[in-house]
Protein backbone atom coordinates (compact mmCIF):
# COMPACT_ATOMS: atom_id res chain seq x y z
CA UNK A 1 0.00 0.00 0.00
CA UNK A 2 2.78 2.03 1.17
CA UNK A 3 5.58 3.58 -1.59
CA UNK A 4 8.46 4.59 -0.83
CA UNK A 5 8.69 8.73 -1.38
CA UNK A 6 5.29 10.44 0.40
CA UNK A 7 4.73 13.90 0.32
CA UNK A 8 3.53 15.74 2.90
CA UNK A 9 0.96 18.35 1.13
CA UNK A 10 -1.52 21.11 1.85
CA UNK A 11 -2.81 23.91 0.06
CA UNK A 12 -2.93 26.18 2.71
CA UNK A 13 0.08 27.01 4.42
CA UNK A 14 0.80 26.41 8.08
CA UNK A 15 -1.70 24.13 8.74
CA UNK A 16 0.52 21.21 10.61
CA UNK A 17 2.80 19.01 7.46
CA UNK A 18 6.10 19.98 9.65
CA UNK A 19 4.78 18.90 12.95
CA UNK A 20 2.94 15.56 10.82
CA UNK A 21 6.47 14.74 8.91
CA UNK A 22 8.00 14.82 11.80
CA UNK A 23 5.87 12.89 14.17
CA UNK A 24 4.78 10.25 12.14
CA UNK A 25 8.97 9.96 10.85
CA UNK A 26 9.29 9.90 14.33
CA UNK A 27 6.62 6.81 15.07
CA UNK A 28 7.75 4.88 11.89
CA UNK A 29 10.71 4.89 13.03
CA UNK A 30 9.84 3.50 16.80
CA UNK A 31 8.13 0.96 14.36
CA UNK A 32 11.62 -0.25 13.03
CA UNK A 33 10.91 1.59 9.25
CA UNK A 34 14.29 3.28 7.68
CA UNK A 35 12.53 6.90 7.41
CA UNK A 36 14.48 10.24 6.00
CA UNK A 37 12.61 12.78 6.45
CA UNK A 38 13.18 15.95 3.90
CA UNK A 39 12.62 19.68 3.91
CA UNK A 40 11.67 20.22 0.81
CA UNK A 41 10.41 24.00 1.36
CA UNK A 42 13.44 25.53 0.35
CA UNK A 43 12.43 29.13 0.69
CA UNK A 44 10.65 29.40 4.28
CA UNK A 45 11.39 26.30 5.61
CA UNK A 46 11.76 25.32 9.22
CA UNK A 47 12.06 21.25 9.54
CA UNK A 48 15.09 21.91 11.53
CA UNK A 49 13.92 25.24 13.59
CA UNK A 50 11.46 23.03 14.52
CA UNK A 51 13.85 20.18 15.57
CA UNK A 52 16.56 23.24 17.08
CA UNK A 53 18.97 22.66 14.81
CA UNK A 54 19.81 25.68 12.82
CA UNK A 55 23.24 25.01 10.94
CA UNK A 56 24.40 22.83 8.36
CA UNK A 57 27.29 21.99 6.30
CA UNK A 58 24.90 20.58 3.47
CA UNK A 59 21.28 21.27 2.46
CA UNK A 60 18.75 20.36 0.11
CA UNK A 61 19.92 23.48 -2.01
CA UNK A 62 23.17 22.04 -2.34
CA UNK A 63 21.98 18.35 -3.83
CA UNK A 64 19.45 20.01 -5.94
CA UNK A 65 22.47 23.00 -7.62
CA UNK A 66 24.06 20.16 -8.14
CA UNK A 67 27.07 20.47 -5.77
CA UNK A 68 26.74 17.58 -3.71
CA UNK A 69 25.32 13.80 -3.59
CA UNK A 70 21.96 13.49 -1.79
CA UNK A 71 23.89 11.01 0.99
CA UNK A 72 25.83 13.94 1.61
CA UNK A 73 22.87 16.00 3.28
CA UNK A 74 21.90 13.33 5.41
CA UNK A 75 22.06 14.53 8.99
CA UNK A 76 20.90 12.56 12.14
CA UNK A 77 19.16 14.59 14.64
CA UNK A 78 19.79 13.52 18.25
CA UNK A 79 16.05 13.00 18.70
CA UNK A 80 17.46 9.31 16.42
CA UNK A 81 15.67 11.08 13.22
CA UNK A 82 17.29 11.22 9.96
CA UNK A 83 16.67 14.23 8.24
CA UNK A 84 17.79 16.27 5.00
CA UNK A 85 17.33 20.17 5.89
CA UNK A 86 16.93 23.01 3.75
CA UNK A 87 18.99 26.21 4.44
CA UNK A 88 17.79 28.87 6.26
CA UNK A 89 20.33 31.32 4.87
CA UNK A 90 18.49 34.40 2.66
CA UNK A 91 21.14 34.33 0.80
CA UNK A 92 20.05 30.75 -1.04
CA UNK A 93 16.49 32.17 -1.54
CA UNK A 94 17.81 34.90 -3.29
CA UNK A 95 19.79 32.65 -6.12
CA UNK A 96 16.26 31.36 -7.05
CA UNK A 97 16.71 27.90 -7.07
CA UNK A 98 14.48 25.51 -8.44
CA UNK A 99 13.45 22.21 -7.75
CA UNK A 100 13.65 19.79 -10.89
CA UNK A 101 11.42 17.34 -10.54
CA UNK A 102 12.87 14.65 -12.27
CA UNK A 103 16.34 15.20 -10.43
CA UNK A 104 14.65 15.69 -7.17
CA UNK A 105 13.15 12.20 -7.56
CA UNK A 106 16.11 10.79 -8.46
CA UNK A 107 17.87 12.06 -6.07
CA UNK A 108 15.21 10.79 -3.80
CA UNK A 109 15.28 7.28 -5.01
CA UNK A 110 19.30 6.86 -3.93
CA UNK A 111 17.76 6.94 -0.02
CA UNK A 112 16.86 3.64 1.56
CA UNK A 113 13.71 2.84 3.18
CA UNK A 114 10.08 5.35 3.49
CA UNK A 115 11.09 9.05 2.70
CA UNK A 116 8.97 11.69 4.14
CA UNK A 117 8.84 14.79 1.94
CA UNK A 118 7.78 18.07 3.54
CA UNK A 119 6.60 20.15 0.91
CA UNK A 120 6.14 23.80 0.34
CA UNK A 121 2.21 24.79 0.57
CA UNK A 122 0.14 26.04 -2.21
CA UNK A 123 0.27 25.24 -5.47
CA UNK A 124 3.24 27.04 -7.14
CA UNK A 125 5.60 25.80 -9.30
CA UNK A 126 7.94 24.83 -6.59
CA UNK A 127 5.28 22.89 -4.75
CA UNK A 128 4.23 21.30 -8.17
CA UNK A 129 7.87 20.18 -8.76
CA UNK A 130 8.51 18.65 -5.61
CA UNK A 131 4.43 17.03 -5.76
CA UNK A 132 6.09 15.65 -9.02
CA UNK A 133 8.90 13.68 -7.22
CA UNK A 134 7.45 11.72 -5.23
CA UNK A 135 5.04 8.76 -5.38
CA UNK A 136 1.62 8.93 -2.46
CA UNK A 137 0.80 11.86 -1.08
CA UNK A 138 -0.86 12.85 2.79
CA UNK A 139 -2.44 15.77 2.73
CA UNK A 140 -2.76 18.05 5.75
CA UNK A 141 -5.75 20.12 6.68
CA UNK A 142 -7.18 21.79 9.49
CA UNK A 143 -11.17 21.35 9.72
CA UNK A 144 -11.74 24.74 8.86
CA UNK A 145 -13.10 26.00 5.22
CA UNK A 146 -10.24 27.70 4.15
CA UNK A 147 -8.00 24.94 4.63
CA UNK A 148 -10.41 22.39 3.40
CA UNK A 149 -10.83 24.18 0.14
CA UNK A 150 -7.29 24.33 -0.54
CA UNK A 151 -7.17 20.66 0.41
CA UNK A 152 -9.45 20.12 -2.55
CA UNK A 153 -7.43 22.20 -4.43
CA UNK A 154 -4.30 19.86 -4.32
CA UNK A 155 -6.15 16.82 -4.13
CA UNK A 156 -7.32 17.13 -7.57
CA UNK A 157 -3.25 18.10 -8.53
CA UNK A 158 -1.95 15.17 -6.97
CA UNK A 159 -4.74 12.80 -9.22
CA UNK A 160 -4.28 14.38 -12.20
CA UNK A 161 -0.06 14.18 -11.59
CA UNK A 162 -1.08 10.06 -11.17
CA UNK A 163 -0.18 9.96 -7.47
CA UNK A 164 -1.67 8.02 -5.13
CA UNK A 165 -3.20 9.82 -2.39
CA UNK A 166 -3.33 7.92 0.67
CA UNK A 167 -5.87 10.29 2.81
CA UNK A 168 -6.26 13.37 4.61
CA UNK A 169 -4.72 14.21 8.26
CA UNK A 170 -7.09 16.28 9.63
CA UNK A 171 -5.36 18.64 11.94
CA UNK A 172 -5.96 20.94 15.03
CA UNK A 173 -9.29 19.24 15.47
CA UNK A 174 -11.20 20.76 18.25
CA UNK A 175 -14.79 18.94 17.86
CA UNK A 176 -16.90 22.17 18.11
CA UNK A 177 -19.48 22.59 16.26
CA UNK A 178 -18.43 25.36 13.92
CA UNK A 179 -15.75 23.36 12.65
CA UNK A 180 -16.11 21.28 9.99
CA UNK A 181 -17.12 17.13 10.61
CA UNK A 182 -15.05 14.68 8.95
CA UNK A 183 -18.08 13.08 7.05
CA UNK A 184 -18.34 16.62 5.03
CA UNK A 185 -14.55 16.92 4.52
CA UNK A 186 -14.37 13.31 3.71
CA UNK A 187 -17.10 14.33 0.76
CA UNK A 188 -15.99 17.52 -0.10
CA UNK A 189 -12.33 15.99 -0.72
CA UNK A 190 -13.30 12.80 -1.87
CA UNK A 191 -10.96 11.03 -0.07
CA UNK A 192 -10.68 9.21 3.40
CA UNK A 193 -9.36 10.76 6.61
CA UNK A 194 -6.51 8.89 7.86
CA UNK A 195 -6.09 10.55 11.02
CA UNK A 196 -7.26 13.41 13.32
CA UNK A 197 -5.07 14.99 15.48
CA UNK A 198 -6.45 17.22 17.76
CA UNK A 199 -5.81 21.30 18.88
CA UNK A 200 -3.37 20.77 22.10
CA UNK A 201 -1.24 23.47 23.60
CA UNK A 202 1.33 20.05 24.27
CA UNK A 203 2.02 20.83 20.18
CA UNK A 204 3.38 24.28 20.80
CA UNK A 205 5.28 23.50 23.68
CA UNK A 206 7.15 20.70 22.35
CA UNK A 207 8.23 23.25 19.22
CA UNK A 208 9.40 25.90 22.08
CA UNK A 209 11.45 22.50 23.63
CA UNK A 210 12.46 22.03 20.66
CA UNK A 211 11.45 18.35 20.65
CA UNK A 212 9.25 16.28 18.38
CA UNK A 213 5.87 15.82 20.63
CA UNK A 214 6.17 12.08 20.33
CA UNK A 215 9.11 12.02 22.34
CA UNK A 216 8.41 15.08 24.35
CA UNK A 217 5.23 13.92 25.70
CA UNK A 218 4.57 9.81 24.34
CA UNK A 219 1.17 9.93 25.63
CA UNK A 220 -0.15 12.90 24.59
CA UNK A 221 -3.63 12.72 22.64
CA UNK A 222 -1.51 13.83 19.81
CA UNK A 223 1.35 11.67 19.92
CA UNK A 224 -1.17 8.63 20.34
CA UNK A 225 -2.60 10.12 17.24
CA UNK A 226 0.44 9.88 15.23
CA UNK A 227 1.89 6.46 16.40
CA UNK A 228 -1.55 5.40 14.90
CA UNK A 229 -1.52 6.69 11.73
CA UNK A 230 2.07 4.80 11.51
CA UNK A 231 0.60 1.97 12.35
CA UNK A 232 -1.63 2.64 9.99
CA UNK A 233 0.45 3.12 6.83
CA UNK A 234 2.33 0.13 7.47
CA UNK A 235 -0.56 -1.84 8.27
CA UNK A 236 0.32 -2.86 11.23
CA UNK A 237 -2.89 -3.01 14.16
CA UNK A 238 -2.52 -0.66 16.72
CA UNK A 239 -3.54 -1.00 20.10
CA UNK A 240 -3.87 2.32 22.59
CA UNK A 241 -1.16 1.76 25.65
CA UNK A 242 -2.49 0.02 28.93
CA UNK A 243 -3.83 2.79 31.24
CA UNK A 244 -3.58 5.71 29.21
CA UNK A 245 -5.15 7.87 31.84
CA UNK A 246 -2.12 7.47 34.39
CA UNK A 247 0.01 7.89 32.02
CA UNK A 248 -0.97 11.15 31.04
CA UNK A 249 -1.61 11.76 34.50
CA UNK A 250 1.95 10.98 34.91
CA UNK A 251 3.49 13.16 32.50
CA UNK A 252 1.17 16.51 33.69
CA UNK A 253 2.64 15.90 37.53
CA UNK A 254 6.06 15.84 35.64
CA UNK A 255 5.37 19.33 33.84
CA UNK A 256 4.18 18.27 30.45
N1 LIG B 1 -2.38 20.03 16.73
C1 LIG B 1 -1.94 21.26 17.00
N2 LIG B 1 -2.27 21.85 18.18
C2 LIG B 1 -1.83 23.11 18.44
N3 LIG B 1 -1.04 23.84 17.63
C3 LIG B 1 -0.69 23.30 16.46
C4 LIG B 1 -1.10 21.98 16.08
N4 LIG B 1 -0.58 21.71 14.86
C5 LIG B 1 0.11 22.79 14.50
N5 LIG B 1 0.07 23.75 15.44
C6 LIG B 1 0.68 25.09 15.37
O1 LIG B 1 0.71 25.47 14.02
C7 LIG B 1 2.01 25.85 13.62
C8 LIG B 1 2.26 25.44 12.19
O2 LIG B 1 2.48 24.05 12.11
P1 LIG B 1 3.47 23.49 10.99
O3 LIG B 1 4.74 24.24 11.00
O4 LIG B 1 3.54 22.01 11.13
O5 LIG B 1 2.62 23.87 9.69
P2 LIG B 1 3.08 23.74 8.17
O6 LIG B 1 1.90 23.24 7.39
O7 LIG B 1 4.32 22.97 8.06
O8 LIG B 1 3.36 25.28 7.82
P3 LIG B 1 4.07 25.85 6.47
O9 LIG B 1 3.03 25.75 5.38
O10 LIG B 1 4.39 27.27 6.82
O11 LIG B 1 5.27 25.01 6.20
C9 LIG B 1 2.94 25.18 14.64
O12 LIG B 1 4.10 25.94 14.80
C10 LIG B 1 2.11 25.16 15.88
O13 LIG B 1 2.25 26.37 16.59
MG1 LIG C 1 6.22 23.53 7.28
Amino acid sequence: MLSRIIGIVSGKGGVGKTITAINLGIALQELGEQVTVVDADMTVSNLGVQLGTFSFDVSLQDVVSGKEHILNSIHHHPMGLTIIPSSLSVDDVYTGLKPNSKKLRKDLKKLKGIVLVDCPPGLTDDALSVMEAVDDVIVVTNPDMPSVTDAIKVIKISRDLKKNVLGIVVNRVQGTNYELRPAEIEIMCEAPIISKIPEDKIIKRSIFEEMPVVKYSPYSKPSIEFRRLAHYLTNRAFQEPRNLFFKRLLEKLRGF
